[in-house]
């Protein structure tokens, strides 16, 4: 596949087929996604790559904790109760999306529990990936993990599999580090869900919004 084609059809998979991914094709994605640029060429990531009985109990945990927001505990701050705008109508616009997708009306709170404990759940993946840095090496660390992180999520296109980057399952880091044995020295940045994509799920038909490169870009020195 070409590379600006994954990229313009890479997108947030957020329903799976069951079909358990193989641990060589997850291997191979891993060893290619590892060749991301990153500082100093320190290669801070790290990850825990989860699947099988151990995910069920991970995703059953997880889904449990999944309420109050004033509960959550991400090691890195989740800023969306400060956003203004244009983050917060991009946001909305978002939400508004993935909930239309699925018929799932505004004040339909029981409905939208269900789908962030599902979210918790890896989005029902048959395996799940949790990454983290070094936590003393900070901001540049995360950064090459963003970096690490497109590469997977880019590579997995190459063997059909879809994926999506989820906050949902590291909002209580606690359950992982117990369950996974991820030390307090370990700063969790992210989780991905992988797997097949369900391609007739109701929430894989819509397709998030750009804003045009103008509301990003400004150019000096040019003719
Ligand atoms: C750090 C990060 C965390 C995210 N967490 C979630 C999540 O918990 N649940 C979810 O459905 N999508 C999550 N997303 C996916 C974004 O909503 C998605 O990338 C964005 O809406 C753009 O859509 P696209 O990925 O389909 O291009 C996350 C993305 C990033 C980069």
């Amino acid at each position: 596949m070409d590379i600006i084609e994954a990229i313009e059809s890479r997108r947030s998979v957020r329903a799976f087929k069951p079909d358990p991914v193989p641990r060589d094709v997850l291997q191979r994605i891993l060893e290619v996604a590892v060749r991301a640029p990153s500082t100093d060429n320190t290669q801070p990531w790290e990850f825990t790559v989860v699947t099988g009985p151990v995910l069920d109990e991970l995703k059953k945990a997880l889904a449990e904790k999944m309420g109050d927001p004033s509960e959550f505990t991400p090691d890195i701050p989740f800023p969306a109760l400060t956003y203004r705008p244009p983050y917060l109508d991009r946001s909305k616009k978002q939400g508004k999306m993935v909930f239309q997708s699925m018929g799932i009306a505004r004040d339909d709170w029981p409905k939208r529990m269900e789908w962030y404990r599902y979210m918790a759940r890896f989005l029902d993946a048959p395996a799940g990936i949790i990454v983290y840095v070094e936590r003393y090496l900070g901001a540049y660390a995360i950064l090459d993990a963003g970096l690490f992180l497109e590469n997977l999520m880019l590579a997995a296109l190459s063997w059909g599999l879809g994926t999506c980057p989820q906050m949902a399952p590291v909002l209580h880091p606690e359950i992982l580090r117990r369950d996974l044995s991820i030390p307090e020295s370990k700063l969790i940045v992210c989780a991905v869900a992988i797997g097949y994509p369900d391609q007739d799920a109701a929430v894989n038909q819509f397709r998030s919004e750009r804003e045009p490169l103008d509301a990003f870009a400004r150019w000096y020195g040019f003719d």
